[in-house]
């Protein structure tokens, strides 16, 4: 279990506490976060779950896959800071993460 707090584009703040069975993204929509859409259900293959990780938790959230290196070239708005939630897995070490919703996802 882990508390995440999505913070859309234009500043609200969503906290929910996301269990370990989900991905971020699973933990935002499950929780009727808006802002990630999720089209392809998980599998890396939409980009509409485009994350900024804070820079603070960049190495809790560990290193983009091959795959999703590959879908984020077609995502816009790509930043050093940008993941793909579906890729990150919930864990107690993520307790506190926060990320952001780039201005393509509201
Ligand atoms: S949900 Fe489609 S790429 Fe993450």
């Amino acid at each position: 279990m882990a508390k995440i707090t999505y913070i859309e584009f234009n500043g609200a703040e969503h906290p929910v506490d996301a269990s370990d069975r989900f991905s971020v993204m699973e933990g935002a929509v499950k929780n009727n976060v808006p802002g990630i859409d999720a089209d392809c259900g998980g599998q890396c293959a939409c980009g509409t779950c485009h994350v900024y990780v804070d820079p603070a938790w960049l190495e809790k959230t560990g290193e983009r896959t091959e795959m999703e290196k590959a879908m984020l070239e077609f995502v816009e708005n790509v930043q050093p800071n940008s993941r793909l939630s579906c890729q990150i897995k919930v864990s107690d070490k993520l307790d506190g993460l926060v990320v952001r919703m780039p201005e393509s996802q509201h």
